[in-house]
């Protein structure tokens, strides 16, 4: 079987990787802002976009419903002026755990939307309950055959409600932010997601008018209306806070001295500050963060810590499994507790071939005793946020690994071979024949 794969030379633990790194626009902001493109009158324009495979689905599916999508580089207009279907193209969506954020704005504008059930990355079973039971909450039906989902509101207009979620739910928060705009009355949202990508959605929406009130907090209030002129600034993606920390643990395992530029730490504390008693030098700036002198004691290992994840402002999932990798170099033993996906730890196996010393007790939970030598392996990226884990992995092993699967990386890491090239990593794209 073929399959394009990266090809890693590992530094076997030395710390040679150095220069500056530069942090992309969020995959997960830029998402539900394309997605917001249903709540305007006419052109939005959204700056700092990645260019990166999940981008080019919610493009492709944008596209498939009518809307005007005109793409310069990294810079995006989208049109929904004549956009008037109202069933989300079933191959992307199953691919795109994402696809669900269009659902919101695409009832509130049309009164209908239908959808299948949203794929994504396997790491967990990533029900759809607390969206439909927001949508009827919001006076709309649900029906499912073969399990599409058709939406539909009462007389095509969706009501306020008042919802409480019962888990903070970042793609859900989003989703009915978006929704109530164009509701009538005012909606209140309770328990909602903090994530930073929530926060950018809801100040690019009050900057085009429309009324929230309670951003950045848990309730969000919002008053319902009519479709939104589009602001005279674009929206401007913020960075990628989890690309920011991969890179940050990356350059603690693999570095001397490394700029992680364009990122904003104050997002990433959940990180830095574990990674700062852990012993590793950092220096944190406002847009950027430094690793300095780093490995100048020779063999000194840095001190392990525990992990849970957490809804923000607590540690991201998103940033266990690259996390668990710095964990196998550290020294001492660390729990890992995984609380928001229950399928987030089968990537461990891996890592376990190539010579980690990780415990699996149940779904949500392990352990990892460090340091350990990391020998290169042939990997199967599982999902994107392992598929990095397992770049950092190869990259402070000895040896040399395949990582296959590389469409999950590129689905939320753009041109990551080049960019870890131009910091003095080996790795190289290349088409690989497997037996
Ligand atoms: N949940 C339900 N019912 C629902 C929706 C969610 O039970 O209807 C549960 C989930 O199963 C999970 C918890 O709620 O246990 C929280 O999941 P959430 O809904 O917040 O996840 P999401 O919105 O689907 C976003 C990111 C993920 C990130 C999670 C958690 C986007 C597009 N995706 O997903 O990012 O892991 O929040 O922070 O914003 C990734 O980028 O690789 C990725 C998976």
């Amino acid at each position: 079987m073929i399959k394009e794969s990266f090809v890693i030379e590992g530094l076997a633990g030395k710390k040679s990787l150095k220069g500056e790194i530069r942090v992309g626009g969020a995959k997960n902001a830029a998402l539900p802002a394309m997605a917001s493109a249903f709540l305007f009158k006419g052109e939005i324009k959204l700056e700092n976009v990645p260019d990166i495979e999940d981008v080019k689905r919610m493009f492709e599916l944008l596209e498939e419903l009518g809307v005007l999508v005109r793409k310069n580089p990294k810079n995006l207009s989208l049109d929904a002026k004549n956009a008037k279907k109202t069933e989300l193209p079933k191959e992307i969506s199953k691919k795109m755990r994402a696809s669900i954020i269009l659902t919101g704005p695409m009832l509130a504008r049309f009164g209908q939307v239908s959808f299948p059930h949203p794929g994504g990355c396997l790491i967990g079973e990533r029900p759809i309950d607390i969206f439909l039971e927001g949508f009827k909450k919001m006076g709309a039906t649900v029906k499912e055959t073969d399990s599409i989902y058709k939406v539909e509101a009462k007389n095509k207009k969706l009501k306020a409600a008042e919802i409480f979620f019962k888990i903070q739910s970042v793609t859900a928060t989003e989703t009915f932010l978006m929704a109530a705009l164009l509701a009538e009355g005012k909606t209140v949202l309770r328990n909602c997601a903090l994530e930073p990508e929530v926060t950018s959605l809801a100040e690019f929406l009050v900057s085009a008018g429309a009324r929230i009130d309670g951003i950045g907090t848990s309730t969000l209030t919002i008053e319902g209306g009519e479709l939104l002129n589009p602001p005279h600034a674009p929206y401007v993606t913020i960075p990628d806070r989890i690309e920011a920390g991969c890179f940050l643990i990356l350059g603690a395992l693999c570095a001397s001295d490394l700029e992680i530029s364009n990122c904003h730490p104050k997002n990433l504390l959940a990180l830095i500050e574990p990674l700062k008693n852990a012993g590793v030098p950092l220096e944190i700036k406002e847009n950027s963060i430094l690793i300095k002198n780093n490995g100048k004691i020779q063999n000194e290992k840095f001190k392990s810590f525990n992990i849970k994840t957490h809804e923000y402002p607590g540690f991201p999932t998103d940033l266990q499994a690259p996390a668990v990798v710095f964990l196998t170099q550290a020294s001492g033993e660390s729990s890992v507790f995984e609380t928001i996906f229950e399928g987030r730890l089968n990537y461990t196996s891996d890592l376990v071939k190539m010579g980690a010393d990780i415990k699996i007790w149940d779904a949500h939970r392990g352990s990892v005793k460090g340091a350990t030598l990391l020998k290169g392996k042939e990997l199967e990226g599982p999902d994107i946020r392992a598929g990095l884990a397992f770049i950092i992995a190869a990259l402070a092993a000895r040896g040399r690994s395949v990582i296959s699967n590389v469409y999950f990386i590129d689905r939320g890491y753009e041109k990551i071979e080049k960019r870890l090239k131009a910091i003095g990593a080996k790795i190289k794209r290349a088409t690989i024949i497997f037996p």
